[in-house]
C-alpha cells in the first residue's frame, strides 16, 4: 500500500522543533503585551469575497494562488491567504472600533497560498502579524514598525535584516501617479515580460516590484511616486521617519517598494534577511485606511504587518541557544508493580508543585529506567523499591553527582522547595 505522507507544500512540525517555536511565540506574546496589543484568533477559511474584496482580484493572491471551493449550500470560501482581511472583517463584525478608539492587536496562525514550494516558501505557513486601528497618525506606524524591530532583536536577528521603508501616497496621488508611470512605460511596453504587460492595465506599480534585469534596467530613470505626494502625503512620511530615527531602528528608503496587495496606502515596509537567499522577505506589511470602508465598516484608519514564522526560525542562527532543551527536573523510577499507586500519586503531588516528572509506563528494570533517567536530562531520579515502599521513603538520586539519600515520603516536596530555593 502507497504510504501517505504530508501534501507538497506543508510540513509536520516535529517535537525536535517545536520548542524552538514555543520560544518564537512565547517572544512574539511577550512583545505584544509590552505594546498593549491583545491576541486575536480568526477561524482559518472565510468567505472567498472576503479576500477578493480587500487584496483586489488582480493580485497574485487572490487570481492564483487561493485555495477555495463551493461548500455544499453554495457559499465560496477559501483557506485564509493571510490575516488582515480577516481581522478586518472580526474588527467590523463585532464593532470594536466602537468600544475603543484605538484597537491594537496581534496574530499567530496558519495561512495558506498555492505557490510553488521553495525552501522558505510553503503552501501551508505560519504567519504572526499585528493590526492597529485608530489612529492614521505617523507615531502609529512607527510604533508597528517598532514592535517587528523588537522581536526581530530579542531573537538576535535585527543586525543581520534590513528595513526598507516607502510611502505610496494617498489615494488621490497613486492614481495621478499610475498615469505618469504609464506614460513612461508605453513607448517600452512591447519588451515587458506578459506579466508585466498585463500588470500595465490592472495595476502597473506592481511593475515597479520585477525582478527580471531587463525591466529593473529600463525602470532605471522612471518618475518616483514622491512626485505626487501631497503635502499631508509629505508631512506624514517625513514624520515616520524621524519618529524611527528618535529610535534608532535602521532604514533604507526604496521608492520601488510597493508591496503586492491592493489595500495599502502612504507607509509601506519590509525586513529582508541577508541570510535567507531568494526569499528573503523576513515580514512585510503597511498603512491601510481605506480598508475598513472597504469592506463595510466605518472609515478608521490602520496600519500593519505580517511575518513568515518558519522564516524567522531559519533566520535565527542562535535559536539552539536560545531553546535550551525543554526541562525535565524528576525522572521517578518504581521497581514493582505494588509501588505504582504511592509512585503515581506522589508523582502528581510533585507536577502540583510545580515539578517537570517524567515517569515510565513501560516496567522496565531499574537498570534500564536509570539509563533513561540519564538520557532524559532530569536532574533527579526518585526511586521506589519494596523496602522505601513499606518504610514510607523514597530515595533521591542527584544525577549530576550521583549523590543518593533516602528521606520519607512526606518529607518530598519540603525537600525540593528546600534544594531549588
Ligand atoms: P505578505 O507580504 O503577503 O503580507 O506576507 C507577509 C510575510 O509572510 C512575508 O514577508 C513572508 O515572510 C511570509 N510568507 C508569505 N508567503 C509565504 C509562503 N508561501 N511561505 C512562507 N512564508 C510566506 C501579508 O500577508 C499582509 N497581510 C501583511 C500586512 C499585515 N499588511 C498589513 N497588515
Amino acid at each position: 500500500m502507497r504510504q501517505i505522507r504530508t501534501v507538497k507544500g506543508t510540513h509536520d512540525i516535529l517535537p525536535g522543533d517545536t520548542n524552538k517555536w514555543q520560544v518564537l511565540e512565547k517572544i512574539i506574546h511577550g512583545v505584544g503585551s509590552r505594546f498593549g496589543y491583545q491576541e486575536i484568533r480568526t477561524p482559518i477559511f472565510e468567505e472567498t469575497q472576503l479576500f477578493a474584496r480587500s487584496m483586489g482580484e488582480d493580485t497574485d493572491i487572490v487570481s492564483k494562488e487561493m485555495y477555495s471551493w463551493k461548500d455544499r449550500d453554495g457559499t465560496n470560501l477559501t483557506l485564509r491567504p493571510e490575516l488582515t482581511a480577516p481581522v478586518v472583517r472580526s474588527f467590523i463584525q463585532h464593532s470594536l472600533g466602537t468600544a475603543a478608539p484605538l484597537q491594537r492587536l496581534y496574530y499567530i496562525g496558519p495561512s495558506f497560498r498555492r505557490e510553488r514550494p521553495q525552501k522558505g516558501r510553503l503552501r501551508q505557513f505560519h504567519q504572526f502579524g499585528v493590526e492597529a486601528f485608530g489612529s492614521g497618525n505617523p507615531e502609529q506606524d512607527a510604533e508597528v514598525i517598532a514592535m517587528a524591530w523588537h522581536i526581530l532583536s530579542q531573537l538576535g536577528i535585527s543586525e543581520s535584516s534590513a528595513l526598507q521603508l516607502n510611502s505610496i501616497g494617498s489615494p488621490d496621488c497613486r492614481m495621478a501617479y499610475r498615469e505618469t508611470l504609464k506614460e513612461f512605460i508605453r513607448p517600452n511596453l512591447d519588451q515587458l515580460s506578459e506579466t508585466s504587460q498585463k500588470r500595465f492595465e490592472t495595476n502597473p506599480l506592481r511593475i515597479l516590484d520585477t525582478k527580471a534585469t531587463h525591466e529593473k534596467k529600463m525602470l532605471e530613470g522612471a518618475p518616483s511616486v514622491s512626485d505626487c505626494y501631497t503635502d499631508e502625503d509629505k508631512w506624514h512620511f517625513e514624520s515616520v521617519q524621524d519618529f524611527l530615527n528618535a529610535m534608532d531602528i535602521p532604514f533604507t528608503l526604496n521608492p520601488r517598494l510597493v508591496r503586492g496587495l491592493d489595500y495599502y496606502t502612504r507607509t509601506v515596509f519590509e525586513f529582508t534577511s541577508k541570510t535567507l537567499g531568494a526569499q528573503d522577505a523576513l515580514l512585510g506589511g503597511g498603512r491601510y485606511d481605506g480598508l475598513v470602508e472597504t469592506l463595510g465598516g466605518k472609515a478608521t484608519p490602520g496600519i500593519g504587518f505580517a511575518a513568515g514564522m518558519e522564516r524567522f526560525l531559519m533566520a535565527m542562527e542562535e535559536i539552539e541557544q536560545k531553546s535550551g532543551e525543554s526541562k525535565n527536573d524528576i525522572y521517578f523510577v518504581c521497581l514493582n508493580e505494588e509501588g505504582l499507586s504511592d509512585a503515581l500519586s506522589l508523582s502528581n503531588e510533585l507536577r502540583q508543585a510545580g515539578y517537570n516528572v517524567i515517569s515510565d509506563p513501560l516496567r522496565r528494570s531499574m537498570k534500564a529506567q536509570m539509563r533513561e533517567a540519564n538520557k532524559s536530562g532530569a536532574r533527579f531520579a526518585l526511586i521506589l523499591g519494596e523496602t522505601e515502599r513499606e518504610q514510607k521513603s523514597i530515595q533521591v538520586k542527584d544525577l549530576k553527582n550521583g549523590d543518593q539519600i533516602s528521606i520519607a515520603q512526606s518529607d518530598l516536596i519540603h525537600h525540593f522547595q528546600h534544594l531549588t530555593k
